[in-house]
Formats: structure tokens, sequence, C-alpha cells
């Protein structure tokens, strides 16, 4: 299998922005792909921004920001997503979405080009399925904030092949990743454990165990997590949470992956967490005050 050189990003929100910025900064060509070119500049924008904080914090020098910038390449046509040796579909967590634009992506890309998906509860398989090239497709998992978290859940199917499984692992460690090896089962191993826990904390608030502040208080100071469950959902993004939670609950029929109430009340009113100003919390103060 060839080298890699450049890498394709579909999708430039919150996750896509972030892998096109591991990539540029890793020294790979990138190219970026939105549906229209005001996404696409929100994108670059959001990678702007990162670069910035790490010039800032002294983590990068300002010509390697200018570097890694100069290699961020967007686009809205598939087909200039032609020369890519890899593509990071980072879209919507919606299977019919993906799977058309796999369809796509198989009709504008070399044959060798592997296909990576960063979804974080859909199966692989199902996106393999889709398309021409199922021993040259992959799960590719990063955690928010990409530039930041240093996992990456690497999913093979019974259909990946060896040299494409072996080819996505020396590339995630090429991007300053730590690989993990996860089977495909909808949620990989880490939303398996992350979101019947951060669901169960919602439920306990629905409950009256205790409120949004202690809930998230007591997880951060009592067993050492960076954030608190509730934080945690408003930064990752409730709606995104209610798409994962449903499809694993689709998957697996326990309760334990079933959505709360509360959360679909939020996700209707549009309390999204931190991208829409309010989530848990109301994050348009100086510090954030919890919704209820
Ligand atoms: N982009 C780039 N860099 C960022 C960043 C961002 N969005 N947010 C923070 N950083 C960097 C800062 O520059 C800083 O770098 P430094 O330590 O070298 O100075 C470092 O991260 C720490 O940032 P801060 O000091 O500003 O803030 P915190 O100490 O509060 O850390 C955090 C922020 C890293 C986000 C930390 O709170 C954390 O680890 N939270 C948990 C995140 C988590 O669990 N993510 C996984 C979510 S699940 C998921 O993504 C899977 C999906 O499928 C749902």
């Amino acid at each position: 299998m060839g080298e890699i050189r450049t890498v394709a990003v579909v999708g430039a929100g919150l996750m896509g922005s972030g892998i096109a910025e591991v990539a540029a900064r890793a020294g790979y060509q990138t190219v970026v792909r939105e549906v229209n070119t005001q996404l696409a500049e929100k994108g670059l924008q959001n990678i702007r921004r990162s670069l910035d904080r790490a010039v800032e914090k002294g983590k990068l020098e300002p010509a390697e920001r200018d570097a890694a910038l100069g290699r961020i390449h967007t686009t809205t046509d598939f087909d200039d997503l032609r020369d890519a040796d890899v593509v990071v579909e980072a879209i919507t967590e919606d299977l019919d979405l993906k799977i058309e634009t796999f369809r796509a992506l198989d009709a504008a890309c070399a044959p060798e080009t592997i296909f990576a998906s960063n979804t974080s509860s859909l199966t692989i398989t199902e996106l393999a399925a889709a398309t021409q090239r199922p021993d040259r497709m992959v799960g590719l998992h990063f955690f928010n904030p990409v530039p930041v978290m240093k996992l990456v859940e690497v999913v093979r199917t019974i259909a990946t092949s060896d040299e494409t499984y072996q080819t996505t692992l020396s590339f995630a460690r090429s991007l300053g990743k730590e690989p993990i090896e996860a089977k495909d089962t909808s949620g990989f191993i880490v939303n398996r454990l992350l979101v019947p826990y951060v669901l169960d904390a919602i439920r306990a608030l629905e409950s009256g165990l205790g409120s949004i502040e202690d809930i998230d208080k007591g997880m951060v100071l009592g067993t050492g997590h960076p954030m608190g469950p509730f934080t945690l959902s408003d930064f990752v993004g409730n709606d995104t949470l209610l798409r994962i939670a449903e499809i694993m609950f689709d998957e697996f029929r326990e309760p334990r992956f079933a959505p709360p109430p509360l959360l679909r009340r939020l996700v209707t009113m549009g309390y999204n967490g931190r991208k829409s100003g309010k989530g848990f919390y109301d994050y348009s103060g100086e510090t954030p005050r919890p919704v209820m």
C-alpha cells in the first residue's frame, strides 16, 4: 500500500475541523469537504482559532501554524478528493446521510483510497457494505477536542484487510495519537461505557438525586474526572448524545442505552449544549449557570 500524503476530511464541524487540524499539523496535505462555502469557512475559522491558541500557549511556532494552514484546502466538490490517500468522514451521525456520502466518495476517489469513518455509534460494517471497497474501510474514532485528546479507536470489520488496518494504525500514530483496537459494535469501547454513565447522570437528575452542579462536582472532585457528566454532555452536544443513545439503544435494546425524557426535552428546545449557548448550563454569562 502506498504512502499516505494527502488526507481528505468530509465534514468541518466540531470533529472534522479538529481532525483536519491534526492532519495538517502532522504534515499532510489536507482537503476538507463541506456542503457549502459558509460551513467550510466556519470550520476553517475553528482551525485558525485552535492553532492560534497553540501559538499563544507556546506549543507551536507561528511559522508552523502558517505552514499547517497552508496545507489545508476546502471544497464543496467530492471530485476534489480524488487524490486523497485516506478519507476521514466526520459528518452528522445519520446512517442514510453517511451511506449517501460514502457512495459519492466511492465514485469520486481512486480505488486504493482508504475510507475511514469517525462515527461514534453506527457500525463500520453498515457503511462498508454501501461501498465497493469494504476491504479498505475502517473506523477511526477521535475524541473531542481532537487536538487535545490522545485516543483514537481504530475499528475493523470482518471485511477490512490486514494491510488497510495496519496502514490506518500507522496513520493514527503519525497524527500523534494513541490507537486502541476496537470491535465493530455500536459505541466501540469508550462510548459503550461512557454513554450509559452520562445517561444515568441525567436519570439521577430526573429522580432528584442531586442538582446539576452537585452531580457534576461530585464526579469531578470525587473521581478526578476533568468534567462532570452534564458539563461533558453540553461539551459533546446534547443532540449528538441523543443520536448516539438512540442508535445504541437500537443496537442493544437495553434500557441503559435508552435516552432519558429530559435529554429529549432539552434537544427539542434547542438546548444542545455549549455550541448553542445553552444546555444543562447557560453559557451567556461569565461562568456557566445551571438552567434548572
Ligand atoms: N482545541 C484545542 N485545544 C484545546 C481545546 C480545543 N477545543 N480545549 C482545550 N484545549 C487545550 C488547551 O490549549 C490546553 O492546552 P495546554 O494544557 O497545553 O495549555 C489544554 O487543552 C487544557 O485546556 P484548558 O486548561 O483551557 O482547560 P481544561 O484544563 O479545563 O481542559 C479539556 C479542557 C481538555 C477539554 C478537559 O476538560 C477534558 O479533558 N475534558 C473531558 C473531555 C472528554 O471527555 N472528551 C471526550 C468526549 S467523548 C467523545 O468525544 C466521543 C464522541 O463520540 C461523543
